[in-house]
């Protein structure tokens, strides 16, 4: 199965750069399933249901969110009849709408799980923990049984966190990868059980900014502690980043892995051919 996962959406450039490249990509690149990661696809906070329809028109079969889950108030009430959204398995202990893991119809009758976490390092709030989170959704999905492919989306901050989470999936999902910090990791690879690894896929946003946000502010905050304004998304062209996996339908195992820059400021990377997508900044909110 080729599985293309996208990370976080950045707000409106995001949102263009995936409307533009994703038709492209799954033509070119004979997609199965494509996931993307919009838990900032609104303004940089939250994903209303207007742009999650958008994110699903432009090719996902599935989006993922993140601790910014329900930053739009709208999406308590989308998450719950929208199936094709999920939020991670750990987000509360009880009452957050929605669904953390779900078995999906891939193309030619094959099916994937996919399934997010929320780490605990550095993060704002007190999740509980990842690990026994995803443990009985490893177990109810083995791949290569009744699901083909098994994808666990560690979305967290800390790169040793989500290095323990690719191993403790390895040999049981086909793919793990990580969301959250915006920026992309380097260290694509098929990981000793066959399990694919990323520590982060990177963001779908503009790069000349602070993890997609204009830079003034953030700047700010940090050199003079003195908050101004708001945040707003950074308006010039986005890179759409993510992570290609090549799946053997019969066992799950991932047989290729290849990490996926394209377009705005990153040097370009991707399996060939490497489509010229050419779009520029839209930028706003
Ligand atoms: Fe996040
Ligand atoms: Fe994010």
């Amino acid at each position: 199965m080729r599985v293309l996962f996208l990370g976080d959406v950045m707000g409106r450039g995001g949102r263009h750069a995936v409307a533009a490249a994703l038709p492209v990509l799954r033509r070119d690149w004979r997609l199965d399933f494509v996931i993307v990661n919009g838990e900032n696809a609104t303004g940089g906070m939250g994903l209303s249901p207007d742009h999650a329809k958008g994110l699903f028109e432009a090719g996902a079969d599935c989006v993922t969110l993140g601790d910014h889950a329900f930053d739009q108030r709208a999406m308590r009430e989308f998450a719950s009849v929208e199936p094709r959204i999920l939020r991670p398995l750990n987000f509360a202990k009880s009452g957050a709408p929605g669904q953390g893991v779900r078995v999906f119809d891939a193309a030619g009758g094959r099916k994937i799980a996919v399934a997010q976490v929320l780490g605990q390092v550095f993060m704002k709030q007190p999740y509980d923990d990842p690990f026994s989170a995803i443990d009985p959704v490893l177990r109810a999905y083995p791949r290569g049984g009744q699901v083909q492919a098994l994808v666990v989306d560690m979305h967290c901050e800390a790169t040793s966190e989500k290095t323990a989470m690719g191993h403790w999936c390895d040999g049981r999902a086909s793919l793990v990868v990580g969301t959250h910090t915006h920026i992309p990791t380097a260290d694509a690879q098929i990981l000793s059980g066959g399990t694919a690894y990323q520590t982060d896929a990177g963001m779908c946003g503009d790069y000349d900014s602070v993890i997609g946000m204009q830079k003034d502010e953030p700047m700010r905050r940090f050199i003079t502690g003195m908050p101004q304004t708001r945040f707003s998304p950074a308006l010039g062209a986005a890179t759409v980043s993510g992570t290609y996996v090549e799946t053997d339908d019969s066992t799950g195992r991932a047989k290729r892995v290849e990490m996926v820059r394209l377009g705005g400021r990153l040097a370009p990377a991707g399996p060939a051919p490497l489509p010229e997508i050419l779009w520029s900044g839209h930028g706003g909110a």
